[in-house]
């Protein structure tokens, strides 16, 4: 089996790439049937947390089939295998984006769901309409929080760290297409 190194850990393929592309399709899919109404005047904002979400957003957006905006903003609160839950900032966004607007989050994985959580009272806080939550993908971890996540693209069972489809270990592995999961 290919496996791939990322600093001391080796990671093993754990979600191919049709299956990234399928679930990507059906989550836009819920996306669209909510805001179909939208227009040029009222179009829903998506707010893509930088770095990890950078390749689920770019193939969710081609999915989508209302009229739109985008942001990025970055948020710093994890470093190394452990999320620890603290967001310290967020940057790239002011209440002009996003006040009497629907927003949609895209985020790359809800782990314990504290990050998001923060995040999205922040952006409420910004005077947003609505705030809707989609990540790419959810461990069943996040299960435990009070998040809801309203557009949910793949959810696992397995709450083991991943890598891959924007997300990294320290900063390496990103660029990988398929979703690599750490060596038991
Ligand atoms: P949460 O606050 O526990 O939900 O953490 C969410 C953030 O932690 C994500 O946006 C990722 O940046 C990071 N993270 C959590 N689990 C993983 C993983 O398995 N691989 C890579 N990053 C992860
Ligand atoms: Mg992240």
């Amino acid at each position: 089996m290919e496996r791939v190194k990322a600093w001391d850990k080796f990671f093993v393929p754990n979600i191919s790439s049709e299956t990234i592309e399928k679930s990507v399709k059906e989550c836009a899919k819920l996306i669209n049937s909510r805001y179909d109404g939208a227009t040029n005047e009222s179009a829903p904002i998506f707010v893509s947390i930088l770095n990890g979400a950078f390749m689920f957003t770019s193939d969710l957006l081609k999915e989508i089939t209302f009229p739109c905006k985008l942001s990025f903003i970055k948020v710093s609160s994890y470093d190394g295998l452990q999320s620890e839950g603290k967001l310290k900032e967020i940057i790239g966004i002011n209440s002009d984006d996003v006040e009497g607007r629907d927003v949609i989050i895209v985020d790359d994985i809800i782990d314990t769901g504290l990050t998001m959580l923060e995040i999205k009272r922040q952006i409420m806080a910004l005077g947003a309409k609505s705030v809707a939550v989609t990540a790419f993908l959810y461990k069943s971890n996040a299960a435990a929080s009070e998040l809801v996540l309203d557009f949910p693209c793949i959810i696992t069972d397995k709450n083991e760290f991943v890598i891959g489809y924007g997300l990294d270990y320290n900063e390496i592995g990103r660029n990988l297409k398929e979703i690599y999961i750490l060596e038991e």
